[in-house]
């Protein structure tokens, strides 16, 4: 049996099915069982649970090979937050892995690090570092930023009118990885024990800046509107402003502000030498598969 927590995100969503369709027995743990209906099918369990209440994570990994960890707090409905679901949920969910014996995969992000500007790479990092001391057999799969991600977020109403988003300049290279990719990734760490004690870095196949990435948008959705850019002073501004009511808002911001300045290249020769039945996927590809 394979745990999956984050079974419903972008990443669950095409990892679920691809360990269901290779004969795996898959559990998957969702606050909300309705976020999990489009997952249902042969070899596919859906158990409620929330990873910050350790006895809805032991019940959950009761029996489990393995356990892979796909959540973050980074935003998202619930009230969560890097601290309570990237630590302190990574931490009830080593745990429960340990009690039942099982193998643990942590998907983090490149770049993770104790002193880095995002607050979810510096939780991301705790959680690698927790895992590591925790006796577990465990593979981490860091990823760069997934496409599918940012053109929801930049892209939301590109469809209905061309309309983008650019969050600063927007001319800092980024390097953007598909989903698809990564399931594909995670799903081997799931079941390839040859996989563990390694980290495993996964990115895409070039860089493009967020004015790049809009134009791109605008093609796969066949139509051209209007690219509005925030500046990076009302980025600013909103970060302060939305800090003390609206935190994942501020967080997100302040993200936005980091991914405008700093450097957020990144080479995948490493892992795709390795391992090169990876699909990869190219930008307007998944672009083009998440709007059809
Ligand atoms: N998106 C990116 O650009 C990116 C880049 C690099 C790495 N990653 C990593 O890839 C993984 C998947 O990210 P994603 O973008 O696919 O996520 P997503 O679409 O935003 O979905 C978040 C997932 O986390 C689960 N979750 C959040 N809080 C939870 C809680 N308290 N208890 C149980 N489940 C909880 C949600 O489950 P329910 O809502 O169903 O409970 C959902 O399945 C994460 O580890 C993320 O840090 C993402």
């Amino acid at each position: 049996m394979i745990v999956v927590a984050g079974g419903t995100g972008t990443l669950g969503t095409r990892l679920v099915p691809r360990l269901a369709e290779s004969g795996h027995a898959v559990r998957v743990l969702t606050r909300d069982p309705g976020r999990a209906a489009h997952l249902a099918g042969a070899g596919v369990e859906v158990t409620r649970g929330d990873v910050r209440d350790p006895a809805d994570v032991a019940a959950a990994v009761d029996g489990a090979a393995t356990v892979v960890s796909a959540v973050h707090g980074f935003a998202g409905p619930g009230g969560v937050s890097p601290a309570t679901v990237d630590e302190a949920g990574n931490a009830n969910l080593i745990a429960a892995a340990a009690r039942a014996g099982a193998a643990f995969v942590l998907v983090s992000v490149v770049g993770a690090g104790a002193t880095h500007p995002i607050g979810l790479f510096r939780a991301k990092h705790a959680a690698e570092e927790m895992l590591r001391a925790s006796g577990l057999d465990w593979t981490i799969v860091r990823a760069t930023a997934f496409v599918e991600t940012w053109a929801s977020i930049t892209g939301r109403e590109v469809q209905a009118s061309g309309r983008t988003l650019v969050f600063g300049r927007g001319d800092n290279p980024i390097n953007f990885v598909s989903a698809i990719d990564v399931a594909a990734l995670v799903a081997l760490a799931a079941t390839d024990s040859g996989l563990r004690g390694q980290v495993l870095e996964l990115g895409g196949p070039g860089h493009l800046t967020f004015n790049e990435f809009a134009a791109l948008l605008q093609d796969a959705a066949g139509r051209r509107g209007a690219v509005r850019h925030i500046p990076r002073p009302a980025l600013r501004a909103m970060a302060l402003a939305a800090a003390a009511i609206r935190p994942a808002l501020a967080r997100q911001v302040r993200a936005a502000l980091v991914m405008d300045t700093l450097d957020m290249t990144f080479d995948p020769a490493a892992t795709r030498g390795a391992l090169p039945a990876l699909p990869s996927t190219d930008v307007p590809s998944a672009l083009k598969e998440l709007l059809a």
